[in-house]
């Protein structure tokens, strides 16, 4: 049993600050999670805060007394160890700007990346972070009585007299100046006070990867791996000017120093916008439908919320140091004390896994891929990886499908620091979570296939796949520790869905969305799934489905989907909809992708029509043959279905979108394979005898086509306008053709698909095999997954080669 977070307060040495200042009854207020063998040792040397202090304080200012400080000081600990169990490794989290200690557990800026079962494990490893010095939540900062002020920074020369009424430089109302080099200083002293000589991880975003960075530069043996995200070797100009702007916001309330408010807000307000962007806002926070010239725009509302939400629960003071601290990031500047000479980013030893976020509009992601190839050019292990996130900034508070991906992948770096001989760490498994909708053929497959290739997905896709969820009309299982796969039957069968409509796997797509690489799978065949796929997009989920009808929606629906995912950066994989495990979706779009143009697709593409043109070719008379397909389960449940050719229309649509084709399924001629007279019958056996009147006609026109040397088959065929103005043709229908072309060679159920193109003009390019079946499709549903978490991890790495 773990045994839960504690918040800890530890006594250490003064600190001299980089610009001259002394902080005196220095105290770090810290955060620990890990096994329950660490407690004597933490309670030895921390004192642990009981919870309900823990819970009081949670996110206020605490501000502290000197008497209180020197008792702290004072106040006597237990004997114990004086190390931590050397055996359990040691991950260091470094908060950004306004954070606190409270990295994981209920309501921790990590907490989903945190935890028994997560990335980072408290079972495996020992998780300590600490609030940063000048911060407001229990470690010494402004907010304390005594703590320096600006007149303190001895090291440089008092500023000019003040002109009257000019606030920026009254030094008696700011505070010292702290650098991210005084916020390691501290880091490394609460490391020591602890006992903690080596850390095997160290990671953090925004000013936390910068002070982990100057981490890794003062003291290079410790730290084996790093993961710096979101942040830069040094502040850009860009950064410090937001800051100035931001400052200036803070200086000019009416109420500085005492007790600013309205400046604090709109700082906070300014600084969102640069730890957001555009298309997350957008997304998030879009016009009002309607128009008033009182109402907010949601914007506007969203930005005073998080201005008063700060100052609520942050001290201006530290805003000021945590500010200052930003502007004077700069690994090239050798800290005060420290001889000159060489210093910086060549200092570092530590592996690195260096992470930028794509749509980052305050630190640049260029800064994290600059490091890590200074870093490789120097000899060190290094890979740079980024997010994409609509949200910028803030992604590394938001993405935690990637985040957990590359997480994973930075505990498996080689260790550096003094590490650097010890053996190489396992490789940690991406989690990949399903919820699964439709437990039938191809869902009943894709369950047993996961559950007998469980270890083989790991081991060689380094894959953990987890089915957190399961869902047909009458039944929603959902385990956010995973379903097991030996049970989910008997475990699915004693559930109960709540309604009929879809509100209930909203719910579920509610918590799924918390969980790593979240993805939808649907293996039904029901219609109105487009509305749960866009719901999945926004919620940052990734949708594989083996169901047409969402692909067969009109024009601009289906545009609009692709849209949603495309603007949340999800992936959207339905391989199987056209061939079952045949890769023709993906043959197709290399195609088009390396600028091929397709002159004509054609294909049998449904199993259960292909299986009626072979039996009826054998001599089998057609009413014998449909029962014989319908026993052995190709058809559905009313054969009519089949018949009619409009599974097989949908298909050819899906394929003529794919080529960027403005079509619908009115577009799509369709001629039923039997007389359309026959399709009117509702009941299954009077269909099916009513087949028997049309046996011979059938027989002697399949006598008739042998006779041509031709055989009967089922094809759609989609062709491309050749010229501009032109339309393009879509059909599908029984036709006849002659024995050498591919479609005459197919047995069973067998499908195929023919590309013919520009460069494939005298033999077209073919697909061809099982087009149907549980087995092999839930094996493409499989392969769709599969692609999910390659691209989830292995695209980002990859790039860094
Ligand atoms: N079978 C193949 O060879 C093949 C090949 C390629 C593509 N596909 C496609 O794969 C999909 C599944 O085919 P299948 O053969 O597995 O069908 P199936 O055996 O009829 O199974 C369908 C499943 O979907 C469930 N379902 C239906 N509506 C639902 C809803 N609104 N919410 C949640 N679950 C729902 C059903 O629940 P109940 O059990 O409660 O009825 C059933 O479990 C279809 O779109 C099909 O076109 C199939």
């Amino acid at each position: 049993m773990t045994p839960p977070p504690g918040v800890f307060d530890l006594p250490l040495p003064d600190l001299p600050l980089e610009a001259g200042a002394r902080v005196t009854s220095h105290v770090a207020r810290g955060w620990w999670w890990g096994p329950e063998q660490d407690l004597p040792w933490l309670r030895s040397r921390a004192h642990i805060l009981p919870e309900e202090k823990v819970r009081e304080n949670t996110l206020r200012v605490v501000r502290r007394t000197k008497e209180e400080l020197q008792a702290l000081a004072e106040t006597p600990r237990p004997n114990g160890p004086a190390r931590p169990d050397n055996s359990v490794p040691t991950v260091l989290l470094v908060h950004a700007l306004t954070g606190d200690m409270r990295a994981g557990g209920a309501g921790g800026w990590w907490e989903p990346v945190i935890g028994p079962g997560k990335v980072f494990d408290p079972e495996r490893v020992r998780l300590l972070c600490f609030n940063n010095l000048g911060s407001c939540y229990g470690s010494s900062g402004p907010a304390d009585e005594g703590f320096p002020r600006r007149v303190d920074d001895s090291r440089f020369s008092p500023p000019e007299p003040l002109a009257k009424g000019d606030l920026r430089l009254n030094e008696h109302q700011l505070p010292a100046t702290i650098t991210p080099w005084d916020q390691a200083r501290a880091i490394l002293q609460a490391l020591d006070a602890l006992g903690i000589e080596r850390v095997s991880l160290v990671t953090g975003g925004s000013l936390g990867g910068m002070i982990l960075l100057c981490l890794a530069v003062l003291d290079p043996e410790r730290f084996e791996r790093m993961v710096p995200i979101a942040a830069a070797a040094e502040a850009s100009t860009w950064v410090v000017g937001w800051n100035h702007v931001a400052r200036q916001a803070l200086l000019l309330d009416p109420e500085f120093p005492e007790a600013p408010a309205r400046g604090l807000e709109l700082a906070r307000q300014l600084a969102m916008l640069t730890y957001r962007a555009e298309p997350g806002l957008d997304s998030r926070h879009g016009k009002n439908p309607g128009w008033s010239s009182r109402a907010l725009y949601p914007m506007q509302s969203y930005l005073e919320y998080q201005g008063q939400k700060l100052r609520a629960r942050f001290d201006a003071q530290s805003y000021l140091a945590l500010l200052g601290a930003m502007d004077h990031h700069d690994l090239s500047r050798a800290p005060q004390g420290e001889p000159d000479g060489t210093w910086g980013i060549s200092r570092i030893r530590a592996s690195t896994l260096a992470v930028g976020i794509d749509n980052d509009q305050l630190f640049y992601p260029e800064h994290m891929k600059k490091l890590a190839e200074r870093l490789r050019a120097q000899g060190q292990h290094a890979e740079y990886a980024e997010i994409s996130s609509i949200h910028g900034h803030d992604g590394f508070l938001i993405e935690w499908g990637r985040l957990d991906a590359l997480l994973r992948r930075a505990l498996a770096l080689p260790p550096g620091g003094g590490g650097g001989s010890r053996a190489q760490a396992v490789e940690p498994l991406t989690e990949v979570n399903l919820l699964l909708l439709g437990r039938g053929t191809v869902g009943g497959n894709l369950l047993e296939q996961l559950r007998s290739q469980q270890s083989v997905l790991a081991r060689e896709h380094g894959a953990q796949l987890r089915v957190t969820g399961i869902v047909d009309t009458r039944h929603l299982l959902f385990d956010t520790r995973g379903v097991p796969l030996n049970q989910w039957r008997e475990r699915l069968d004693q559930t109960q869905r709540s309604g009929s409509g879809p509100g209930d796997v909203l719910d579920v797509l509610e918590r799924l969305r918390r969980l790593p690489t979240p993805v939808l799978v649907d293996c039904t065949a029901a219609d109105g799934m487009g509305f749960l796929y866009a719901e999945a997009f926004k919620r940052g989920i990734h949708v594989v489905t083996a169901n047409k009808k969402p692909l067969a929606l009109p024009w601009e629906s289906r545009e609009q989907l692709f849209s949603t995912a495309r603007a949340n950066q999800r992936a959207w994989h339905y391989e199987t909809t056209v061939g079952a495990s045949l890769p023709v979706i993906r043959t197709l779009a290399d195609l088009v992708r390396t600028g091929d143009r397709v002159r004509l697709i054609e294909g049998c593409l449904s199993g259960t029509l292909g299986f009626l043109c072979d039996q009826l070719t054998q001599g089998l008379p057609l009413s014998k043959a449909v029962r014989l397909a319908r026993e052995r389960g190709y058809t559905e449940p009313h054969p009519r279905d089949d018949l009619l050719g409009l599974d097989v229309a949908r298909k050819a649509l899906i394929l003529a979108r794919e080529l960027g084709l403005v079509v619908s399924q009115e577009d799509v001629e369709v001629e039923p394979f039997v007389p359309k007279q026959l399709l009117a019958e509702d009941d299954v056996e009077r269909f099916l005898t009513s087949l028997e009147a049309w046996d011979k006609a059938f027989a002697s026109r399949i006598e008739g086509l042998r006779a041509e040397r031709r055989v009967l088959r089922y094809l759609a065929r989609v062709e491309p306008p050749a010229k501009e103005g032109q339309l393009p043709v879509l059909k599908v229908g029984p036709i006849a053709v002659p024995q050498e072309h591919p479609a005459a060679r197919l047995r069973g159920s067998e499908a195929f698909v023919a590309f013919t193109t520009e460069r494939h003009t005298e033999w077209p390019l073919l697909v061809q095999g099982a087009g149907a079946g549980g087995a092999v499709t839930a094996a493409g549903v499989l392969a769709d997954v599969l692609e999910v978490a390659r691209a989830s991890t292995g695209r980002a790495l990859a790039r860094s080669a």
